[in-house]
């Protein structure tokens, strides 16, 4: 996968040389390549923002900066260009991260892992003139995507998240790919169960002696009731319709 990142702040990405993200980079599995947006500003202070039109606090990024790096990623794409206008099909995916945007999920994390070429546009300030997102929406495939309901100083370190989400799904990355499918989200939207190591007591906590007891149907069955137990507690939207119970009858008659 062919991955493009556009930011003011490049040095944010060196994050991704860390790790398995690494290992991928250096095993040819994704092929990052992040770009200064300055450079793609010629006066003499490399301007990137002005003040907003109409009035308002805080500064916009221009548009003609990122129409000049864009439209550069853009003609190197590896993807196919669209066939026709807004075709769902092929060509680059540019997201944007923005806390406007749709909310990244692993099932979004799992449709981009499809993807041949993601570009991530990263903005800063109050935010990136509209027509940039226009001009690109109607050439070809944007996303605005949020990482969640809270607001970051810009779309660096979402974009980072999402690369990495998005990135470990691909073959050869995670070295096991059975540890990707008892996760938190994954397969049954569940939570994930509480994991233990040696030693079988450690300041006094004891590990569940089921874990220790080599029944693997015991130990899967309780692994499965602390996951339930977990995703009621902690994040009951999620608990799957058989699984809320009484709560299920309480909201029927709402
Ligand atoms: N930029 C600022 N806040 C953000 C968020 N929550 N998600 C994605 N991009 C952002």
């Amino acid at each position: 996968m062919r991955i493009d990142v556009v930011s003011i702040f490049p040095g944010y990405f060196d994050a991704l040389e860390l790790s398995l993200l690494g290992k991928a980079k250096q095993k040819g599995l994704i092929d990052v390549r992040v770009h200064d947006l300055r450079d793609a500003a010629h006066d003499r202070h490399r301007t990137v923002d002005d003040t907003p039109t109409g009035g308002g606090a805080g500064m916009v990024m221009k548009p003609e900066p990122w129409g000049e790096m864009l439209d550069g990623i853009l003609a190197e794409s590896p993807d196919e260009p669209a066939e026709t206008p807004r075709s769902e099909a092929h060509g680059p995916l540019i997201i944007f991260p923005s806390p406007a945007g749709e909310v990244f999920t692993q099932r979004m994390a799992r449709e981009l892992a499809q993807e041949q070429h993601l570009v991530f546009g990263c903005g800063r300030y109050e935010g990136i003139d509209q027509r940039v997102f226009d001009e690109y929406a109607e050439r070809g495939r944007v996303r605005l995507v949020s990482i969640g309901d809270y607001v970051l100083n810009g779309g660096e370190v979402a974009a980072i998240a999402m690369i990495e989400a998005i990135a470990r799904l691909l073959p050869g990355v995670v070295g096991n790919p059975e540890s990707l499918v008892e996760e938190s989200h994954e397969e049954d939207g569940l939570l994930e169960y509480p994991s233990y190591t040696k030693p079988a007591e450690w300041r006094g906590r004891e590990v569940p002696s089921v874990l220790l007891s080599g029944n693997h149907a015991a130990i899967d069955a309780w692994r499965r009731e602390q996951r339930i137990e977990r995703t009621r507690r902690v994040r009951p939207e999620l608990l799957p319709r058989e699984l809320r119970g009484e709560s299920r009858g309480r909201h029927a008659a709402e």
